[in-house]
């Protein structure tokens, strides 16, 4: 199968899915909660992850889908063709602000993430990237990452993590917080991702992504020189919830030695 064509693809159905999203900015939403009443839908999300699944059931019929909103196919592993799909990350974002919310894609192959992408959607950027062909901002090839320090880092992380809480020691995370430049908090797991990509957050982590939460980014991020482990210091589960951490060079390993103390994997 030629990546070349899948990618080319994948590009054309993200812008138009993403000019479907704008277009229906003016329209009102249905809102659902999910699990809980800060996890939402609406029928964008639904929509968006539909149009996808409708066009490469028809145009790659071999290929699964494994979609945050459940109508793609039923995993239970990545052999073949898998695209991991999150039609909108930042759903409050998309409900609240209407802005900071993004469309994230990874392709994999058995197991191996071959092409990524996260488009942020009010931005107008697509960030995408190949294995082994680098990754791009628009049409810009990015620089590999520079290591840097805890004390010269802006980091994205949640504030829900620095008061105590059964996952991690928040001792530790009040440390990073007295210690790092600054912290961000987006609310967008993608674009969070993408920031540590592009250079503009030295870190991000989370103590609960899902897999198409991070697919994408993963294979951007490898292909300018980040680091990604959950937050155990282990490869990523990518059939499941984990946490996760991606990083510059050198921080990831002084921000998981000396800051961040799990009390227990909050995904196992
Ligand atoms: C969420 C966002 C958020 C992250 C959550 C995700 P959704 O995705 O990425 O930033 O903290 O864990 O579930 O629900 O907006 O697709
Ligand atoms: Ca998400
Ligand atoms: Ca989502």
């Amino acid at each position: 199968m030629d990546i070349y064509k899948i990618d080319t693809y994948a590009k054309s159905l993200i812008k138009e899915a993403a000019h479907n999203i704008k277009a229906s900015l003016t329209s009102e939403l249905i809102i659902e909660s999910k699990s809980e009443a800060n996890d939402l839908v609406t029928n964008i999300d639904k929509e968006t992850e539909q149009f996808f699944i409708e066009h490469i059931k028809a145009d790659f019929p071999e290929h699964r889908i494994f979609g945050e909103e459940g109508f793609g196919d039923d995993i239970k592993d990545l052999a073949g063709y898998v695209w991991l799909l999150d039609p909108i990350d930042g759903t409050t974002n998309f409900i609240h602000q209407k802005h900071n919310f993004a469309i994230s894609l990874g392709i994999y192959k058995d197991g191996v993430g071959i092409l990524g992408y996260i488009y942020n959607v009010m931005e107008d950027t697509l960030l995408s990237g190949s294995l082994n062909g680098g990754a791009y901002l628009n049409d810009q090839r990015l620089p590999m990452l520079l290591p840097t320090t805890v004390e010269e880092a802006v980091v994205g992380i949640n504030a829900r993590w620095v008061v105590p809480n059964r996952h991690v020691h928040h001792e530790g995370m009040v440390n990073l917080l007295k210690t790092v430049r600054g912290t961000r908090s987006l609310g967008s797991a993608a674009i969070e991702i993408s920031y540590v990509v592009t250079g503009r957050l030295d870190a991000y982590m989370s103590m609960r992504l899902s897999p198409w939460d991070v697919a994408g980014g993963m294979v951007l991020a490898k292909e300018v020189g980040a680091v990604v482990t959950n937050l155990a210091f282990e490869h990523l589960d990518l059939l499941g919830a984990d946490s996760f951490i991606v990083s510059k060079p050198g921080l990831h390993d002084q921000l998981l030695s000396e800051y961040i103390k799990l009390k227990q994997n909050p995904a196992r």
